[in-house]
């Protein structure tokens, strides 16, 4: 894409961040998970609902409320998540480093989770998956 950026993020009309363009976003400052409220122009996903539901099991405070732009550079983590994008750290904002610019430990901690989860592996996200059979 366009200056090195591999994709969007969207805001509201107002300038708080929003999400991306086909994934909802998690940023984390201070061992907290935070991502925008439903009522900030977001497309309220099914993985969004269910890395909420994996950091009630890991024990990892949410906070639904608006972001602001600015702290995405100040921020320990950034991740986006969707069908599509699952749990997809997030390296650099506007070409500043998210962190320290590798994968954080909760982006990890959630991802691994997340990637057990649907592969049917957690029994306590066995209701995620539905077991599909070999006919005869
Ligand atoms: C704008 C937008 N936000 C978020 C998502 C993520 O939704 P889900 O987790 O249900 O795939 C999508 C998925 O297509 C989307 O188009």
């Amino acid at each position: 894409m366009l200056n090195g950026f591999e994709e969007a993020i969207v805001l509201t009309g107002d300038g708080h961040v929003a999400e991306g363009s086909a994934e909802n976003l998690f940023m984390v400052r201070d061992g907290v998970l935070i991502t925008p409220p439903v009522t900030d122009d977001i497309l309220e996903g099914i993985t969004r609902a269910g890395v909420i539901e994996i950091a009630a099991h890991l024990g990892i405070p949410v906070k639904e409320r608006q972001i602001d732009r600015s702290e995405l550079y100040m921020c320990d983590e950034v991740f986006l998540c969707g069908t599509g994008a699952q749990i997809s750290p997030v390296a650099s904002v506007d070409h500043r480093p998210v962190g320290d610019g590798r994968v954080g430990p909760i982006a990890r901690q959630i991802g691994k989770t997340y990637f057990d989860a649907v592969r049917g592996k957690l029994p306590e996200f066995r209701h995620w998956v539905t077991p599909v059979y070999k006919g005869e």
